[in-house]
Order: structure tokens, then C-alpha cells, then sequence
């Protein structure tokens, strides 16, 4: 039976969406039906969770005229507009109308790709999320940005399409491997760098906790993280000001997770040692205190999570791939940093030379 164990809003006016977060959500007709009105459903999902939840989540769905299971292969590597192109030959093939719902069934990669087909098909039609990693839980599923990677840079090509529902199932994080856990954890972190330090000191004692996958702890980081992304959201929906200290980490990290081939290092890995960087520097700035680098430094340890930029990128590498970065605005890089532990800002005062002396400290190429 489905327990319903919370649920928060996404506050946008007529585009407002719940947040169900529980167990067995996507078994529950009665909660699905209400957000698949219509009688065609594309289930978009990919080879890895696809045989282990689509089944059931079209079970759920009961008799529809119309059900379109699309599996895409797994990987970042495949989240590309040639990978968009064979959704809309499939769903086209199937003679999927306006009225269709598009369900994204997966990870983050699926999500984001999945939303952007909806916004794009017929000019927009439903979507609803159902994310079954920790990361897509608490991120990428709440807020609406879609999108796929071009070579020379993640998430280029998108658009900003909220989601009708997003159901957030904690089972399905029983199947998901370790490293994937941790790297979903990173980005629950990330919530409490960024504006909640009693979270961010909550975090570093139930650690063992959440790696364990306790219910209780795994629920209550959800729900604190989701929060703060509604409220973020609801506040900047398209990144005006506010929302960019989402992006905490990832302006290194994406240059990380570029340089090294996509899907090498999880985005949620590349997020961390981003962070540690991100929280160097404003150490160096003095805004945050070295003890404070050395506790953060040792959470990431205790998360297995990488510490270290990958040896053969140099600090050229990184300027060239930080200026692709979609928060520089007239050639004037912008980084998330951390004014205090629990308060991110955004700061746009980081020369070129102060990032190149920086970044030559932890570069071990040149
Ligand atoms: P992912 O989607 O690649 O999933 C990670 C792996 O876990 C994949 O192999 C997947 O098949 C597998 N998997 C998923 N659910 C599973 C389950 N329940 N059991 C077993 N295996 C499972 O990666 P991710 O970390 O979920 O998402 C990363 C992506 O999200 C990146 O592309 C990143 O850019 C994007 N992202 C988007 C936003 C946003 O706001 N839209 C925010 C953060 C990240
Ligand atoms: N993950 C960044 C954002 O949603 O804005």
C-alpha cells in the first residue's frame, strides 16, 4: 500500500505543483490519475530502470487508449539531441496527439530529457516526473529546467517546462548502486551550504545515516532539500538572480565533467570537488574559515566522494570551459561562493588572474 508521507508545493501561480514524497507512490492510481488526464502516455524511461519500474507505473495508468513505453540507453553520454530526435520518431510513429502525457521514469538524465520532449512536442504537452535517484529527487526533478548536452558544453540546448507532479518514491532508491547514493547526497549537501547551515549541521552528524539508507533520515534530507529548491524556484524561475546559488559547484563541475567525457564522473561528483573548490576560494577570500574547508573536506572523505581535480586537467582547461558557463554575462564569469557556511552568493569580482593563481594551486597539470 502507498504511504504518502509529505507533500510540498512548487509555488508558480497557475504552473504551481505538488511534491508527493512516500513509498509507493506511482503504484497509487487513485494519486497518478489525477495528474494523466487525457488517454495517451508516452513513458519515457531508459535500459537500466525501465524493467525494474515501468511495469508498474503502467499498471497504475489502468485502461488509457494509448501507452508508449520509450527506453533510452543509459548514460549522460546519450543526453543528446540524437537521443531527443528518436523520442519524437517514436512518439510521432505512435500517433501521439496534444493530449498525451509524457511520464519520465529514471535519473536525472532521463528527466531532463524527457521534460524537454515535452516541451517541445506539439509545442508543449504534459509532463510528470517520477525520479528514482536520490539526485533527480531532491534536484533535478523539482524546477523545471530541461535539457541535453552539446559537446562543448552540458546542458546547452533546453528550456524552462515545469512538471505537472513530481512523485518522489523513496523504494526506489533501494535499487540504486552506492556511488550513486553519494552522489546524490552531494547535492542534498549543496542545500545546506547554500542557505541552511542547522541543515548543513544536521547533515554532518546523520552522514552514517543517509549512506546507510535509514527511511527516516533519508526522508526527512528530501524534504528539507526539496523545500529549499520550491522556495528557491518559486522565488527565480528562470534564474534572474536568486536561483543561480543552485549552481553551487557547478561551474568547476561541469568543466570537470566536460573535460572528462560525459558520464566518467556522476554530475553529483563533479558537484562535490566543485564545492570544495567553491569553498576554497572564499577561504581565501576570507569568508569562510580554513577549519570549516578541513570539516567539509572530511564529510566528502566520508562520502567517498572525489576531493581532487582530475590530473590531467591544467587551469587552462579549466578558464576556457568555465567562460562557456551559462551564468557569464558579457564575457564576466559569475561563481557561486559561499559568503558564510549556510549563505551563498554570487560573485562576479573573480578576475581572470585571481582564478588562474587559484586554480594553478590545485592543478597538478599546467
Ligand atoms: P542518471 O540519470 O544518469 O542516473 C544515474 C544512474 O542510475 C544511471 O545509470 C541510471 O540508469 C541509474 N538508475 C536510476 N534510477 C535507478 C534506480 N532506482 N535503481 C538503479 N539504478 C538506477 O544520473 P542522475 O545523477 O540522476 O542525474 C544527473 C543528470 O541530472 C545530469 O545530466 C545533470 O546535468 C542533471 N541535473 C539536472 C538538474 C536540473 O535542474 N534539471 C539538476 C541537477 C542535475
Ligand atoms: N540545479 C540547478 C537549478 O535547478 O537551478
Amino acid at each position: 500500500m502507498s504511504l504518502l508521507m509529505h507533500t510540498l508545493h512548487v509555488d508558480l501561480g497557475e504552473r504551481s505543483y505538488p511534491l508527493y514524497i512516500g513509498r509507493d507512490l506511482f503504484v497509487d492510481s487513485q494519486l497518478l490519475a489525477q495528474h494523466v488526464p487525457g488517454s495517451q502516455v508516452a513513458i519515457i524511461s531508459n535500459d537500466t530502470v525501465a524493467p525494474l519500474y515501468v511495469e508498474r507505473v503502467r499498471n497504475a495508468l489502468g485502461e488509457r487508449s494509448l501507452i508508449t513505453e520509450i527506453v533510452l540507453p543509459d548514460g549522460e553520454q546519450f543526453k543528446t539531441l540524437a537521443t531527443l530526435t528518436t523520442i519524437f520518431d517514436q512518439m510521432m510513429a505512435a500517433n501521439h496527439n496534444r493530449s498525451t502525457t509524457i511520464i519520465a521514469v529514471g535519473g536525472g538524465v532521463v528527466g531532463d530529457m524527457a521534460g524537454f520532449a515535452a516541451a517541445c512536442f506539439q509545442r508543449g504537452v504534459n509532463f510528470i516526473q517520477i525520479p528514482t535517484t536520490l539526485l533527480a529527487q531532491v534536484d533535478s526533478s523539482v524546477g523545471g529546467k530541461t535539457a541535453v548536452n552539446h559537446p562543448l558544453g552540458k546542458n546547452m540546448i533546453g528550456a524552462f517546462y515545469q512538471p505537472g507532479a513530481v512523485f518522489i518514491d523513496l523504494n526506489t532508491l533501494r535499487s540504486l548502486p552506492e556511488r550513486e547514493i553519494a552522489a546524490g547526497l552531494a547535492e542534498v549537501v549543496k542545500y545546506g551550504l547554500i542557505c541552511d547551515l542547522p541543515f548543513y549541521q544536521w547533515l554532518c552528524q546523520h552522514m552514517p545515516k543517509l549512506l546507510a539508507r535509514e527511511e527516516p533520515a533519508l526522508a526527512e534530507a528530501i524534504e528539507r532539500s526539496c523545500a529549499s529548491k520550491a522556495r528557491i524556484v518559486a522565488a527565480d524561475e528562470r534564474e534572474g538572480g536568486l536561483r543561480a546559488i543552485l549552481n553551487l559547484g557547478h561551474t568547476f563541475g561541469h568543466a570537470i565533467e566536460t573535460a572528462q567525457g560525459y558520464g566518467n564522473w556522476l554530475h553529483g561528483e563533479a558537484v562535490a570537488t566543485g564545492m570544495l573548490l567553491a569553498m576554497e576560494l572564499s577561504a581565501q577570500r576570507g569568508w569562510v574559515e580554513s577549519t570549516e574547508v578541513d570539516t567539509f573536506r572530511s564529510l566528502l572523505q566520508s562520502m567517498r566522494l572525489p576531493l581532487h581535480i582530475p590530473t590531467d586537467m591544467s587551469p587552462g582547461d579549466f578558464l576556457e570551459l568555465m567562460g562557456r558557463d551559462k551564468k557569464v554575462i558579457d564575457g564576466r564569469l559569475r561563481l557561486v561562493l559561499l559568503r558564510s557556511v549556510g549563505d551563498a552568493c554570487i560573485s562576479d569580482d573573480v578576475t581572470e588572474r585571481e582564478l588562474l593563481s587559484f586554480l594553478a594551486e590545485h592543478c597538478s597539470a599546467e
